[in-house]
């Protein structure tokens, strides 16, 4: 089929390269005509494991394109995905703006019988307001819009996208149904679950699915509160809950609290619905609270169990949202740091893909290219993204980089005896401590029987 995609982001990107990589023909438009040219180039403006490679295949054997003109891309479509951003307004709600202009945008080229497809993240009725964008402009087109939520996951987009839980389709006539189940026949061939519904319950589907994953999140953040005052371990206790089948392991990591561009946003929106529609969602409002709030507890606990002073220099490892992506938004680390500096604290930084996008977001930060640089001189170093390569770290070269001994291991991603074996101070998520009584000469004693089976890998 003849696809059309306006937008060239996260989400705009990845349904191009894998609706190409399908075998469908597809054109990506985009207003940045700096990014169409890279794009075309094969360059990506973004992080996204697999991503790249994709895109390349699917320039390579035409079946992707980019095009600065949308008469270009729509012109012949079959279907024309939306996949512009939809922020949050200044209340909480979505700001639909960019929908309403790709709308426009869209009208004036769309082909007779074609479907324009929603797949950026917007509250109930959205699907109807585009439609009467188009119709004004279009009095008498024959035309559908259907909604098809995406569920992509930055860092493991690709693989959300062609191996998926579940499809859903949201569209309130035939054609468009049927349209959009011939268009990913190529996934239901393999196995791939589709829901096809209506436009109303698919928009409400995102919001409700995303708001849940929020909420398991919140839940063992609070769970993980508990655990270290009463001396239990968060990772066993989410391991034990996970096993039950009804509720699962994902999503139940304890953390510094979520960000993303999602999440953060889709929690306010649909507790903004909730409102706007006389059905308030109070468990989500509670969890929007605590999950900001949980950021700001944090950054006190570094100052007061890193017994910090004005002056002090404290190593941030992990910038970015999450692992495996360069994104930023709503990251821990753009609500910890602000908080430090503001009591006086010097930041050195580092992350392994997002330090150039967090370097706009973030002022008088000093940034390195490896987490021992940023730890050189530190008197606290806190980890805030479960990077693998901080999983991996040599605890002995960062402690000897280190001024002071403390460590804050925000994502649980280090094991304290090893820890507290260099004489660190270590504190982690809803797992007790580790305060050595003194500080050990920085040479490392060989390791003693007790030691040894204590250090023994976990199973
Ligand atoms: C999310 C949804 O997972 C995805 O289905 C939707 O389409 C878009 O929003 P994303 O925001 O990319 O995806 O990342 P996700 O992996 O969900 O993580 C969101 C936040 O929750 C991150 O800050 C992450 O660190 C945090 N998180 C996630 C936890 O703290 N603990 C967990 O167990 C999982």
């Amino acid at each position: 089929m003849q696809i059309a995609v306006i937008g060239a982001g996260y989400v705009g990107l990845t349904t191009s390269a894998c609706l190409a990589e399908l075998g469908h023909l597809v054109l990506c438009h985009d207003l940045d005509g700096d990014r169409i040219d890279r794009l075309n180039k094969g360059v990506m403006p973004l992080y996204e494991p697999a991503l790249e490679p994709v895109v390349r295949n699917g320039l390579a054997n035409g079946r992707l394109r980019f095009t600065h003109s949308v008469r270009d891309a729509v012109g012949a479509a079959d279907a024309v995905f939306l996949c512009v951003g939809t922020p949050c307004d200044a209340n909480g709600g979505i700001d639909l703006s960019q929908i309403d202009a790709a709308a426009r945008l869209t009208a004036k080229p769309l082909r007779r019988g074609a479907v324009v497809v929603i797949k950026s993240t917007v509250v109930v009725g959205t699907c109807r307001r585009v439609r009467e964008i188009i119709a004004d402009v279009r009095k008498s087109l024959d035309f559908d819009v259907a909604s098809n939520p995406e569920f992509l996951r930055e860092g493991s987009a690709m693989g959300d996208f062609l191996h998926p839980d579940r499809i859903v389709i949201g569209c309130d006539d035939p054609r468009s149904a049927a349209l959009l189940t011939r268009l990913y026949k190529p996934l239901t061939d393999k196995g791939a679950p589709l829901l096809s519904t209506t436009t109303a319950n698919a928009e409400l589907i995102k919001y409700a699915a995303n708001a849940l994953l929020a909420l398991k999140i919140g839940f063992i953040n609070d769970v993980a509160d508990l655990c270290e005052r009463t001396d239990a371990d968060v990772m066993s206790v989410a391991e034990g809950i996970g096993l039950d089948r009804r509720i699962g392991p994902a999503f139940l990591a304890a953390g510094p609290g979520f960000g993303g561009s999602c999440f953060p946003k889709d929690t306010r929106a649909f507790a903004e619905t909730g409102r706007a529609h006389g059905a308030s969602q109070a468990l989500i409002e509670t969890l929007i609270t605590q999950n900001e709030h949980r950021k700001k507890r944090l950054a006190a606990r570094i100052m007061r169990e890193g017994e910090l002073s004005p002056g002090d220099i404290v190593c941030v490892l992990g910038v970015a949202f999450k692992a495996e992506t360069d994104d930023v938004r709503e990251s821990a680390a753009l609500s910890i740091i602000p908080e430090l500096q503001a009591a006086g604290i010097e930041v050195q930084a580092y992350d392994p893909k997002a330090a150039d996008k967090a370097r706009t977001m973030l002022r008088d930060v000093a940034w390195a290219d490896n987490p021992y640089d940023a730890a050189r001189g530190a008197k606290t170093t806190v980890i805030l993204t479960e990077w693998t390569e901080f999983r991996k770290l040599d605890l002995r070269r960062l402690a000897g980089a280190m001024s002071g001994r403390t460590l804050f291991d925000f994502r649980n991603l280090l094991q304290r005896h090893e820890a507290a074996h260099l004489g660190l101070r270590y504190f982690s998520i809803g797992r007790r401590p580790s305060i050595p009584t003194a500080a050990p000469e920085r040479r490392i004693p060989a390791l003693s029987a007790l030691d040894q089976r204590v250090a023994a890998p976990r199973r």
